[in-house]
């Protein structure tokens, strides 16, 4: 049996094009095998978590275009339940991907997913209480985020944040969320420490705790991932595999890890599923279509 989780978050149409290399200013490039995809860290994560196993509502806004057609298709096709909702007064979020030796350059333009405002957010008030887990990144207004969590707090769900794209949160958030996932970058940010080698790493999430989160885990791409039990920080090593794009691997991850979490399996247990399944993702190109399923993992 699974317990029910939403994910609130964003929807992106990802225009992605593979470089031979970055250019450099006024250089221009011919790429290849240019692609629209349907993405957004929030729909990666929903989609993740709906393709192993998991029961999951997503809460986003995507504009009246095509590109907003394609995401809730995605949604659909995958066994997501859509409950946010469409615009007219933006367009649909876009990313713009440069993929270069497996590697991701990403930059966005919001668009919709900045409707989804801490007014909007009040509505799925009901919603948001009768679910187990609530993922949230921060590709949507942080206020949202901080309503969703002071909604949280008169029940009994927890809290999975995503700080993706870094941007500077309230210190009163920390406290109030269950679980947080950073990749590098991101730890770094929020820490002033690099996770660049173990005792780094082990300074980092031990920082993390100190700033009030319970659970964190920090992705640290093919070096693996960090995470603390208690007092103790652990190590969990990546699954070596060919990298063809790393595109949405630790939306993969966090997806993976709050499917196994729903189904009661233990913390360890749901960071080796998830390990699995985000080397499954950098092997294939694109965003949530290069999510694997449950069997593919096992
Ligand atoms: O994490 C990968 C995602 O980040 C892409 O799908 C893109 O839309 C950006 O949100």
């Amino acid at each position: 049996m699974s317990s029910k989780i939403i994910v609130i978050g964003s929807a992106n149409a990802d225009l992605v094009i593979h470089s031979p290399k970055m250019p450099r200013i006024g250089e221009t490039l011919t790429g290849s095998n240019f692609q629209v995809n349907a993405g957004g860290k929030g729909l990666n994560q929903a989609v993740a978590i709906a393709k192993l196993g998991g029961n999951v509502s997503f809460c986003g806004c995507v504009g009246n275009d095509a590109n907003g057609e394609l995401l809730l298709n995605e949604l659909k096709n995958n066994d997501v339940t859509f409950k946010g909702f469409e615009t007219e007064e933006a367009p649909t979020g876009i990313a713009m991907i440069t993929v270069v030796d497996g590697n991701n350059f990403i930059i966005l333009d919001s668009g919709a997913n900045a409707r989804l405002t801490p007014e909007v957010i009040e509505n799925y008030s009901d919603l948001i209480a009768e679910c187990e887990y609530c993922v949230m990144q921060l590709e949507i207004p942080v206020e949202t985020v901080l309503k969703v969590c002071e909604i949280a707090k008169n029940s009994d769900t927890k809290i999975i944040l995503n700080p993706a794209p870094y941007k500077k949160i309230p210190e009163i958030l920390f406290s109030q969320i269950d679980y947080i996932i950073p990749n590098e970058h991101e730890a770094h940010d929020l820490t002033g420490i690099y996770p660049d080698s173990e005792e780094n790493t082990r300074k980092a999430v031990l920082k993390l705790n100190q700033m009030g989160v319970k659970n964190v885990i920090i992705t640290l791409g093919e070096r693996g991932c960090a995470y603390n039990v208690g007092d103790s920080v652990l190590f969990k090593p990546a699954i070596k595999t060919e990298v063809v794009d790393t595109t949405s691997a630790g939306d993969t991850f966090i997806g993976a890890l709050v499917s196994k979490l729903s189904q009661n399996e233990t913390l360890n247990n749901a960071i080796f599923y998830a390990t699995k399944a985000s080397a499954i993702t950098v092997s294939r190109l694109g965003a949530s279509k290069s999510i694997p399923y449950a069997d593919e993992i096992e």
